[in-house]
């Protein structure tokens, strides 16, 4: 598939999705979040890729956020539309049946942070730098900030970021639970795809499975949740996967997982 603003690229199971503006340091207009859309549509239609991987372009940046210059002369119409632009791209990316890697190469500001909020791993290159950056302009995070970095982090940790608006490197942001791990800049997009196929070997269903009830159960009572559980345990229960992980622990082998 050939975008203006997206390299979209798939290799051994791992689709990756790398924002392309670099001009803008990869901020994103409603063509970027457009492109991004019809990239994920495809990798979760095809059926040999089990990982996606979201990324920025250049050294600089994984993305600056919204294209603040699309903001002058803004209306309320105007904000609740770039709201909801983001809100889908977002929601796309934590409803995607398969997992989704945010690797952080440099900036990731405001939407671009929020962004990789809703993918389902943060790999941040020791230059990344991250904040919800909104304020600074007299504005508050909108595709979501508020909501998940709160999730993330807790209301104390979320309140300073999103107040002073400030920009934390990546070792504080793993300090603080943003990210999941700091890897050197110089080996930082060959771990990413290490990291990926790694996590493509696994089995698929169960994968799916485990992000659906990790992201739904969040907003469950334990209760509900924990049946909800139950029920995504049994599903699994009749896989040939699972099958295949019990024969190959019992053979001392290798498990290779269709996705049956
Ligand atoms: N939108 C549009 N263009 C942007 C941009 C953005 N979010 N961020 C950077 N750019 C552009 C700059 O305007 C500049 O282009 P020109 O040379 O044509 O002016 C180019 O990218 C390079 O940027 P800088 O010259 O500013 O680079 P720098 O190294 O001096 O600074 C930076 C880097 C600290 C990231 C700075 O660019 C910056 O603060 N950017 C804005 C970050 C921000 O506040 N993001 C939040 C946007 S609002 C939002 O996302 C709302 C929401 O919740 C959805």
């Amino acid at each position: 598939m050939q975008f203006k603003y997206v390299i979209y690229e798939k290799n051994d199971g791992v689709a990756t999705i790398t924002l392309n503006r670099p001009e803008a340091l990869n901020a994103f207009n409603d063509e970027v979040v457009n492109e991004v859309l019809q990239a994920l549509e495809d990798a979760e239609k095809d059926e040999n890729i089990r990982v996606v991987v979201l990324t920025g372009a250049g050294e600089k940046a994984f993305s600056a956020g919204a294209d603040i210059k699309t903001m002058k002369g803004f209306n309320a119409l105007k904000a609740r539309e770039l709201s909801l632009l983001g809100e889908k791209l977002c929601s796309a990316i934590e409803k995607l049946e398969k997992p989704v890697i945010a690797a952080i190469n440099g900036y990731a500001l405001g939407g671009g942070l929020e962004v990789a909020m809703a993918c389902d791993l943060r790999l941040a290159s020791e230059k990344a730098k991250m904040g919800q950056t909104e304020i600074n302009i007299g504005l508050i995070p909108g595709w979501g900030g508020t909501q998940r970095l709160t999730r993330l982090i807790g209301k104390t940790k979320a309140k300073e970021l999103i107040f002073t608006g400030k920009i934390i490197d990546a070792k504080t942001a793993e300090q603080i639970g943003l990210v999941n791990m700091v890897i050197p800049a110089e080996q930082f997009r060959e771990t990413v795809q290490k990291f990926a196929r790694e996590l493509a070997s696994k089995a698929p269903i169960a994968l799916k499975i485990a992000k659906a009830l990790i992201n739904k159960g969040a907003d469950m009572s334990l209760d509900a949740a924990i049946a909800l559980e139950r029920e995504g345990f049994g599903v699994i229960g009749s896989t040939e996967d699972l099958q295949e992980g019990v024969t190959a622990f019992i053979e001392k082998r290798k498990p290779v997982f269709k996705g049956k």
